[in-house]
């Protein structure tokens, strides 16, 4: 087992049995969405489980002839024949069917401005943008790289892309133009679209020039960029290539017509994080992607589209974005809301004066945020009426109990569910999670797979553990949102996730079964970090440090951190002179925010004379852990050099 595992499992010996139970109400439980029979008819029918869901959540235009082709495994086929359309899906069919003047997105800007946008309003906006996209020569198949804030037309970019069948790629508006430029060159993206900025602690904040930066050097293959209008700043203009979103789209025709796309056209790309210094592009398509995160934001969230006003408060740069802001709500017809800015601005109760204003009624976020807000005190909260809400939603990293159980009491007045929900931008769409109104939750653990979903928890070896046993996180079957590959390289798809294990995915995670066979997640078990729900790759920091003249060598880990969940700790041995450059650690602290973005930036840099390696050269990133959280460090008898970590620590002390 590698060093972090067997380091998790022996922490997960120390945790506490919960005890704690908070089943259903009986008014939720008798009302509830999914029902235990949902878990009876999954299990009962195996895969034609999905067909029925497909053909109960999409409209396809085309009906499918075969529910799964595993025949190709890992590379799986679902829904294989059908036809479908994700914006038709998402928009026409709602205006349709007499819903066109329901609320689609209520919009609130960092500074206070709203736009309510209603399903035909959106419809019309992505039929234009549609038109406009088309009109810059984008076609069918081609990638469109998507650099936008949280701002509706982040969501009419990706439904335009889906309707003419272009691949979006959406790159968190945090990355840095090198990192954005990556992202371009290895989908080959034809258009950028992108906007001057927008607002970040009640000041404008620039987005635009990170594109510039991008494509400021020769060879890549972006034809247009297309710019939002958002927060009125000065931007540089480069002639020929790009172009006002409001002279393209809003003088674009209103009219459009969907064309079916097939079930297994590429939906988008989605870049995250892995454990080499490369990110990986993940590959997800129609027909399954589209069933499976439906499916998980109706049954999971209890969503009544009629009257729930739902609201997730991840960016779109993330697949929580992508699946349960841009994806899942529309599709369900759900009205939902859209936040652009900071939580602190302009003060500390804004979320839950967003909450009392639009009454949402459905709250997913993430346990760093709730960390914050335990943080802050909850007579903020408090302050508000939060007699809305009634589900809550976790995601992105463990929730540990005590800010589960504020979570509860402070913002779902001791009454609304808790849905910790585990799943990665791999699986597309929940892979476990309690159903509110039919598991009993319990303070800290993710619980039960997803129905239909078949997750495991085993050894080294690949077998199930016992109850009580902690190992591996695996999913045994295929599933209709998962990941069809990594773009551009078939190779790695199968290596990092299907050779660890035979026939089955390896996720990355160490979990834990309970004594009632409830899963609990670990964290990761590889070199990925989760900081602040948020992940990163040990790896790719490593390379962005020693790319700087004055580092020879760097080793990142990520630290346990009471907010973030973890923060980015790096040892550097510093090359000649820069030893004595008192501002070394700014200038590498920087430098990692230009080469990545500035949410890799290193909580801590402490520079060390030597680093902690194995006889065969590795890194033993275990012991660098223990020292950046405070503790002795552990056994380091395999150490090539075991007077190293005495000169680490004496180094420090100084
Ligand atoms: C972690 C985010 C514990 C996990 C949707 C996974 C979680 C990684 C949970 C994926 C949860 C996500 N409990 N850990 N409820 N949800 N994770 O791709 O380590 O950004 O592998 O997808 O986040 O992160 P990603």
């Amino acid at each position: 087992m590698s060093d972090s595992a067997q380091k998790q499992g022996d922490a997960f010996e120390n945790l506490l049995h919960e005890e704690r139970r908070f089943p259903p109400t009986d008014e939720f439980a008798a009302n509830a969405v999914a029902q235990p029979s949902l878990y009876e008819e999954a299990s009962s029918q195996g895969s034609e489980f999905w067909a029925a869901q497909a053909r109960n959540l999409l409209t396809w235009d085309t009906d499918f002839t075969q529910t799964l082709d595993w025949s190709d495994a890992p590379f799986a086929k679902w829904f294989v024949g059908g036809k479908v359309n994700a914006a038709y899906n998402a928009l026409d069919r709602h205006v349709a069917a007499g819903l066109g003047d329901r609320v689609a997105i209520h919009f609130e800007g960092e500074p206070g401005d709203t736009r309510t946008i209603t399903y035909a309003e959106l419809t019309e906006e992505v039929k234009k943008a549609s038109n406009a996209f088309e009109s810059l020569g984008v076609a069918k198949g081609d990638r469109v790289a998507v650099y936008l804030p949280m701002i509706p037309e982040a969501v009419i970019t990706m439904l335009a892309c889906a309707r003419i069948g272009a691949v979006h790629s959406v790159v968190f508006g945090g990355f840095s133009a090198e990192a954005l430029r990556s992202r371009i060159d290895d989908a080959e993206a034809k258009l950028v679209v992108t906007s001057d900025g927008t607002y970040r602690r009640g000041k404008p904040s620039a987005l635009k020039p990170a594109v510039d930066g991008a494509l400021g050097r020769e060879g890549h293959t972006v034809s247009s960029v297309v710019v939002v209008k958002r927060n009125g700043e000065p931007v540089e203009w480069t002639e020929g290539r790009d172009l006002w979103w409001h002279d393209v789209v809003d003088s674009a025709s209103p009219e459009h017509t969907a064309e079916a796309h097939d079930s297994e056209h590429p939906l988008f790309i989605l870049y995250t994080s892995g454990t080499t210094g490369k990110p990986k592009g993940i590959l997800h398509t129609t027909g399954g992607y589209l069933t499976q995160t439906a499916f998980t934001h109706k049954n999971t969230f209890d969503l009544r589209p009629e009257t729930d006003v739902f609201w997730c408060t991840a960016d779109i740069g993330w697949v929580t974005g992508h699946s349960y802001v841009t994806y899942a709500p529309l599709i369900n017809g759900a009205t939902q809301l859209m936040y652009e800015g900071t939580p602190d601005t302009p003060h500390q109760g804004r979320w839950w004066e967003l909450v009392e204003k639009y009454k949402v009624s459905i709250l997913y976020t993430a346990p760093t945020a709730i960390r914050t807000f335990m943080k802050w005190g909850r007579d903020i909260p408090q302050k508000f009426d939060l007699s809305s809400i009634r589900v809550l939603g976790s995601v992105g990293e463990p929730i540990n109990p005590e800010a589960w159980m504020w979570y509860r009491e402070v913002i779902g007045g001791s009454k609304a569910p808790i849905v910790d929900t585990w799943w990665q931008t791999e699986t597309g769409a929940h892979m476990i999670a309690p159903m509110p109104g039919v598991t009993a939750t319990k303070p800290g653990s993710a619980q039960v797979a997803v129905p239909g979903i078949s997750i495991d928890v085993v050894d080294e070896l690949g077998e199930s553990v016992p109850n009580g046993s902690g190992g591996y996180l695996v999913i045994r079957e295929p599933w209709p949102a998962m990941l069809r590959g990594i773009w551009g390289d078939p190779e790695r798809f199968k290596e990092t996730y299907w050779s660890r294990f035979d026939n089955m995915y390896f996720a990355g995670d160490g979990a834990k079964k309970d004594e009632d066979g409830d899963i609990w997640l670990l964290g990761r078990v590889d070199d990925v970090m989760n900081i602040s729900g948020h992940r990163l790759s040990t790896t790719e920091i490593e390379s962005a440090l020693v790319s700087h003249p004055s580092v020879a060598e760097a080793a990142v880990v990520g630290a346990a951190d009471e907010t973030t969940g973890e923060a980015v700790v790096a040892f550097v041995i510093l090359r000649g002179s820069a030893k004595d450059d008192d501002d070394i650690v700014t200038t590498l602290r920087n430098h990692v925010g230009k080469e990545i973005g500035p949410i890799a930036k290193p909580r801590n840099i402490l520079v060390v004379p030597e680093l902690p390696k194995t006889r065969s050269g590795k890194i033993m990133r275990r012991l660098l852990k223990d020292v950046a959280e405070g503790r002795e460090a552990g056994d380091s008898s395999t150490l090539a050099d075991n007077t190293v970590m005495q000169q680490i620590a004496a180094s420090l002390r100084k």
